[in-house]
């Protein structure tokens, strides 16, 4: 948080809404669903591309400004599995893009000790995308600060299917197939996300609401902000408005609100006759 604060101007609103902020209370893990790139385009009256390309900027923007908050993880939906459906020269834009991308943020990435994972069906890449995701995961292997998650080729079913098919072979590499025990626990051990918490906060700009088969499991208790801001609008600001919007929920997990009366949760227990009472 002091990180940030170094870098911002006095007086201007990313400042004040900084200042606003609980820095005890920040979200570990945010995760975004980048949408509306061709919406902002089509405003324009330009290809489609030309909104990934400008995607990128505020990509940079959201990592730069997450890791100086003192996030812990960030992950960013990129590329999902239904986006092969898209037409072939917009797909092969956003992997053009994924390259200059990965080319020109190695540099911050390292000044900022961030470091880089992909999660997704990776495998499947054209050659040239994959060799400069894998050269920058390499690099930036070592850095302990931000993690900093691309969703690539990802679906949060083929994750899931995944995770069960590893640890079928697992148990049967080890021969103990029949005393095979799933538990919540080995589920997200096995997911593409294992040892991360899960996210606090799930951001979706451009105001679709839809998760779109993003972290299905990881996102049981996140609490979703979504903003009509397209992605390539989406500044440092619009981050910060997020993050207190989340700061100002109460997040339950299933309980009660600490400010819930004695009386609305009296020990009562009804007796089966009085089920049948009308309330009132
Ligand atoms: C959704 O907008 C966005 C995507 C499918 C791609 C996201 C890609 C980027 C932000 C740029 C590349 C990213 C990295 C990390 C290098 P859409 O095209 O579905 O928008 P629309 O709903 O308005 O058509």
């Amino acid at each position: 948080m002091k990180e940030l604060l170094k870098v911002l101007s006095p007086g201007k609103r990313e400042w004040s809404l900084a200042q606003q902020l609980d820095p005890q209370r920040l979200p570990a893990h945010i995760a975004i669903i980048m949408d509306g790139n061709g919406r902002w385009a089509r405003q324009r009256n330009f290809p489609r591309i030309l909104g990934h390309k400008q995607g990128i900027n505020s990509v940079r923007t959201v990592v730069e400004t997450s890791s100086l908050l003192g996030v812990e993880a960030l992950t960013l939906y990129a590329f999902s599995v239904e986006n092969w459906k898209r037409p072939r020269h917009e797909v092969e834009g956003l992997w053009r893009l994924l390259r200059y991308y990965l080319r020109h943020e190695l540099n911050t990435l390292m000044r900022n000790d961030i470091q880089l994972v992909a999660i997704g069906r990776v495998e499947s890449l054209p050659a040239a995308a994959l060799d400069e995701l894998q050269s920058v995961i390499e690099k930036t292997s070592n850095n302990r600060g931000m993690r900093l998650n691309l969703a690539i080729n990802y679906g949060g079913r083929t994750e899931l299917v995944d995770a069960v098919n590893a640890m079928l072979d697992n148990a049967r590499l080890e021969g103990n197939l029949d005393s095979l025990e799933i538990s919540e626990e080995s589920i997200s051990e096995h997911l593409y996300t294992a040892g991360l918490k899960d996210p606090d906060l799930l951001i979706r700009t451009s105001g679709e609401m839809r998760v779109s088969n993003f972290l299905l499991w990881q996102i049981a208790y996140s609490e979703i902000y979504v903003t009509e801001t397209l992605w390539p609008d989406f500044g440092r600001s619009d981050l910060l408005e997020a993050i207190g919007a989340y700061q100002n929920r109460e997040r339950r997990f299933g309980g009660l609100t600490r400010s819930t009366s004695s009386l609305e949760s009296s020990p009562l227990l009804l007796e089966e006759e009085e089920l049948e009472l009308p309330l009132a």
